[in-house]
């Protein structure tokens, strides 16, 4: 298996994962996952369909307790924490499937991670004010602020959701297909807005099957296969690996 070499690490470590492991059943759905994140990296986490990839951002985000392995969060181990517990100390997560609050408007909605999202005592105006400046750094449409989330599409959705988890000030954000459904010029503005909120220091996890979206914004891509990790490393050496290339990048026209 092609491997970040540990040796070759400066930065400081934001998120260690040990064999973390989850049995759904009989399946193994995620098996024994080695995996570190530092501070201010952004690492792509890519592989075939039922791979994996949402599963373990799951675990790491507390909406299921993993059933071996550890998951270590800034020096702290946060394993089997609830998920709300996990945002508060610093870790916000967008959904493979947008669909939260159809009745709250865009505002609210975003509005829910400057409240709940963090320990800071927040105040309902400050939380507008922090909503509307993060709904504009994500390029939501200023217009359509308080229309309802069930009139919202796809790529509205998708950008009130970032807002949300930004709005709780992460110091991890966890992307689960942000890009999915976006046209090549979208998917263009998606990866300078990632390197953007990286910038400005939030470390970042993302799944993605679109190719060049990983590419244009991982500082390493890490590739799951059956739950198990095979590979992982620079993108380009990751790309080019034969058994990525095998079980994944052969199936799919993603650049
Ligand atoms: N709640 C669940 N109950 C039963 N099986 C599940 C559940 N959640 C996930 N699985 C199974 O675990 C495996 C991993 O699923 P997961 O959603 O993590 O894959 P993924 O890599 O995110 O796939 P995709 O690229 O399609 O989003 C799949 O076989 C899936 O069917
Ligand atoms: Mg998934």
């Amino acid at each position: 298996m092609l491997t970040f070499s540990t040796t070759i690490q400066h930065g400081i470590q934001m998120l260690t994962l040990r064999s973390l492991t989850k049995q759904i059943g009989g399946l193994r759905a995620v098996n024994e996952v080695n995996l570190l994140l530092e501070e201010d990296e952004i690492v792509g986490l890519v592989g075939p369909n039922g791979a994996g990839k949402t599963t373990l951002l799951n675990m790491i985000s507390g909406i299921c307790p993993p059933t071996a392995g550890t998951i270590t969060f800034c020096g702290e181990d946060i394993t089997g924490l609830k998920a709300d517990r996990i945002c508060r100390k610093g870790i916000a997560k967008t959904f493979q499937i947008a669909e939260s609050f159809p009745g709250l408007t865009a505002l609210e909605c975003t509005m829910i991670g400057a409240l709940f999202g963090n320990h800071r005592k927040t105040s309902m105006a400050d939380a507008t004010k922090e909503a509307v400046q993060t709904l504009d750094f994500v390029g939501f449409p200023d217009k359509k602020r308080d229309t309802t989330i069930k009139n919202l599409n796809v790529v509205e959705l998708k950008r009130v959701q970032l807002a949300r988890a930004l709005a709780s000030k992460p110091k991890l954000l966890l992307l689960d297909e942000l890009t999915t459904g976006l046209n090549p010029i979208e998917n263009k503005e998606a990866v300078g807005l990632i390197r953007n909120i990286r910038d400005q220091g939030t470390s970042i996890l993302i799944i993605e099957h679109v190719m060049s979206v990983i590419m244009g914004v991982s500082d390493r891509v890490v590739v799951l296969d059956h739950g198990e990790k095979i590979a992982d490393g620079k993108p380009f050496e990751v790309v080019n690996n034969q058994r990525v290339i095998d079980t994944y990048l052969g199936d799919i026209d993603a650049f």
